[in-house]
C-alpha cells in the first residue's frame, strides 16, 4: 500500500529536478546562439557544436562573415561538407574503419570509400548537443555537452564530451574541448572543421590567401588518403608552407589540392600551445592566427566542394574556403609510431585552440 505514493513522490521529485534543471541551464532544443563583443560576432548551434558564422571588420571597417555555412539549421542536418562542425569521436580517416584495442577488433561505420571519416555516419558534428551554459558579458562563452554512448558508430565505451566557445579577447575566439572516457579505453580525436575565407564567405576562392604552417614535416598518404606511416620533411615539396606562400602558387601540381596532415613543430609556450598557422588575405587585410595544443593540423583547401548552396544563396565551389583542423595524426589508432590518441577509463582528453583575427 505504501509503495505507489512513494514512487509517485519520487517521480514528481525527479520531474521537479528535471524541470528546474532545464529552465536553469540545460537546453537540448536545437538553436543558434550568438557570442558578441563589440563588432565581433560568432554564432554557434548546438546541432553538431557547429560554428555557423564569424563576423568581423576588414581593414576599411567593412564587416563580413568569414566562415562558410548555411542559413538556419535545416541544411546542416544532412550536410556532408562538415561546415563549421565539431567532428569526432575520431576526426579524419580510420583505415577500413577498423582498429584493434586491448586485443579486441572494433569495426566502425564506413562512410568514406572504404574508410571511416570524421566519426562515421552520425559523428559528433551530426548530433544534437546540450547547452549547459551561455554567458554574455565582456568575455561571452557557450558550453555544449554530448554524451557518446558505448558502441556509438562502433566506438568503445561511454564518453562525456564538452566544448566551450569563448570570445577570450578582442577578435579572439578560444575553443576548449575535453572528453572523459567513462568505462573503456577509446580513441578520441576532436577537430573544429570551419572553412575560412577571410575575404568573406561569398567572396570567391581562397587561392590568393597566403598561408604559413608551423610544421616542418607531414604524414604522406596512400591512394585511399590513409597515412603510410612515414613522417617526411616538407622541404622541396609543394607542401612547404614554412614561409608564407599563396595557396594557389603550387596547387596545380597537386591532383586534389591540399588535404594533408602537418606535424607541428614543438611547443614553445609553457602551457603546451603551439603556433599552428597564419592565414592572410591581402585584399581585405584580414589575418587569422591559430594556436593549439595538438600535435598535428590537417590543411584542406575545400577541393571537394561541389557547388553547395550556402548562406544567402551563395554557391560554394572548389576552393571556396580552407580548413586548418588541429588534431592528432590521422589513423593514429593504426600507427604505433604516431602519438597515441587512446584515452583510458577515467582519463581526460583535452584540446585547446585559439583563433586570433587581425585586420
Ligand atoms: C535528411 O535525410 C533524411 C534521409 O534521407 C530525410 O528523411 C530527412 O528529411 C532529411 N532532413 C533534412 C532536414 O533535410
Ligand atoms: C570539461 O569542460 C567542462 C566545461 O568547461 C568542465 O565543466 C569540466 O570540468 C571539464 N572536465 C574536465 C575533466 O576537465
Ligand atoms: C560548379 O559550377 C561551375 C560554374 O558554373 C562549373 O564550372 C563547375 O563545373 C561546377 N562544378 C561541379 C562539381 O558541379
Amino acid at each position: 500500500m505504501a509503495r505507489p505514493p512513494l514512487i509517485l513522490l519520487f517521480l514528481s521529485l525527479l520531474a521537479l529536478a528535471f524541470v528546474s534543471g532545464s529552465t536553469a541551464s540545460l537546453r537540448k532544443k536545437v538553436g543558434i546562439y550568438e557570442l558578441k563583443k563589440k563588432d565581433f560576432s560568432v554564432k554557434v548551434t548546438n546541432w553538431g557544436a557547429t560554428i555557423t558564422s564569424a563576423v568581423l571588420p576588414d581593414s576599411k571597417g567593412n564587416l563580413a562573415d568569414v566562415v562558410l555555412g548555411y542559413d538556419g539549421i535545416g541544411p546542416y542536418i544532412n550536410d556532408t561538407t562538415y561546415f563549421g562542425g565539431l567532428v569526432g569521436r575520431v576526426a579524419n580517416r580510420i583505415a577500413r574503419g577498423r582498429f584493434v584495442l586491448d586485443g579486441k577488433v572494433y569495426r566502425l561505420f564506413i562512410n568514406n570509400g572504404i574508410n571511416s571519416l570524421h566519426g562515421g555516419h552520425r559523428g559528433f558534428s551530426q548530433v544534437s548537443w546540450t547547452v549547459t551554459e551561455k554567458v554574455d558579458g565582456e568575455f561571452p562563452y557557450i558550453t555544449l555537452y554530448y554524451h557518446s554512448f558505448d558502441g556509438e558508430q562502433g566506438f568503445p565505451g561511454d564518453l562525456d564530451v564538452y566544448v566551450t566557445y569563448k570570445i577570450s579577447s578582442s577578435y579572439e575566439l578560444s575553443v576548449y574541448m575535453n572528453a572523459t572516457a567513462l568505462n573503456k579505453a577509446t580513441p578520441v580525436n576532436l577537430a573544429q572543421h570551419s572553412y575560412w575565407n577571410l575575404g568573406g564567405h561569398d567572396s570567391g576562392t581562397i587561392l590568393s590567401h597566403s598561408v604559413q604552417i608551423f610544421g616542418d614535416e607531414y604524414t604522406p598518404v596512400d591512394g585511399n588518403l590513409i597515412p603510410t606511416g612515414k613522417i617526411i620533411p616538407v622541404s622541396g615539396t609543394p607542401y612547404d608552407f614554412r614561409r608564407p606562400m599563396m595557396v594557389g602558387s603550387r596547387i596545380q601540381e597537386l591532383t586534389y589540392g591540399y588535404d594533408l596532415n602537418y606535424v607541428l613543430n614543438s611547443p614553445r609556450n609553457f602551457d603546451g600551445m603551439r603556433e599552428v598557422a597564419v592565414v592572410s588575405d591581402a585584399r581585405s587585410g584580414r589575418e587569422l592566427k591559430i594556436w593549439s595544443n595538438q600535435p598535428g593540423v590537417q590543411f584542406y583547401t575545400g577541393t571537394y566542394l561541389s557547388n553547395v548552396t550556402g548562406k544567402g544563396g551563395y554557391v560554394y565551389g572548389k576552393y571556396a574556403g580552407l580548413c586548418l583542423e588541429t588534431q592528432d595524426f590521422p589513423d593514429a589508432v593504426n600507427h604505433p609510431n604516431f602519438p597515441s590518441e587512446i584515452v583510458n577509463p577515467g582519463e581526460v582528453y583535452k584540446h585547446n585552440m585559439v583563433y586570433k583575427f587581425n585586420f
